[in-house]
């Protein structure tokens, strides 16, 4: 059994099956799964080229890592989260190196980056949940990230987990559809909001 997004007309399958659980297989994560999400996340297009992206990983095989990131979660997240087989966290250098300029679009190619992984991930059964309630300053101090680097996001990841696995008190929560804003609240056909899809 799979949850996977009801999409208006059809999608390809790293995007229909990807979601954001709270729950992950107790599977370790493969090395070469891992260098696979990463490796996406690196081919990701970017502003000048300038690839303002970085990660630290830590999984669970590697607790000093994975418990200094746990450590910088709120505890909402940190939860469920702790129990993923690894957490990420996305930096981002704020000036391009070539010019010292500032770099507007940094976050931006964070996401994209993030979306190439996401991608790579669910098609090797991995599914990842991005959240921003994490301490920034914590992140800072903990890892040594400069004040040249805004930190941007952490992930916490593993394998999809058997969805009949999930124990009942979680099933509602996890299971709960997934909805978007329809096409017509935001694709225009010009400046006065009118839908670009009549249909
Ligand atoms: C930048 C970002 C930050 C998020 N932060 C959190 C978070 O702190 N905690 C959480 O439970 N979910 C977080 N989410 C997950 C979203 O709530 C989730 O992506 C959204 O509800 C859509 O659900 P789906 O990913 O299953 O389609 C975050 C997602 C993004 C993209």
């Amino acid at each position: 059994m799979e949850k996977t997004a009801v999409t208006d007309i059809p999608l390809i399958e790293s995007i229909y099956k990807r979601w954001s659980p709270r729950i992950f297989a107790e599977t370790p994560v493969s090395n070469e799964h891992l260098r696979q999400i990463l490796e996406a996340a690196r081919w990701a297009p970017s502003c000048f080229n300038a690839q303002p992206w970085s990660f630290i990983v830590g999984t669970q095989e590697n607790p000093e890592t994975f418990e200094k990131l746990s450590e910088c979660l709120m505890p909402g997240n940190k939860d469920w989260a702790a129990k993923a087989s690894f957490l990420i966290l996305a930096f981002t250098e704020l000036n391009f190196s070539h010019n010292g300029k500032p770099n507007r679009d940094a976050s931006h190619d964070v996401g994209l980056a993030l979306g190439n992984l996401l991608n790579q991930s669910t098609m090797l059964g991995l599914q990842a949940h991005l959240m921003a309630g994490f301490s920034v300053e914590s992140a800072r101090e903990l890892f040594g990230i400069p004040e040249t680097h805004a930190t941007v996001t952490m992930l916490a990841l593993g394998y999809q987990v058997d969805l009949e696995a999930i124990p009942e008190e979680l099933r509602e929560r996890e299971l709960a559809p997934r909805t978007r804003k329809p096409l017509s609240e935001i694709v225009f056909s010009g400046s006065n909001n009118e839908p670009f899809f009549t249909n």
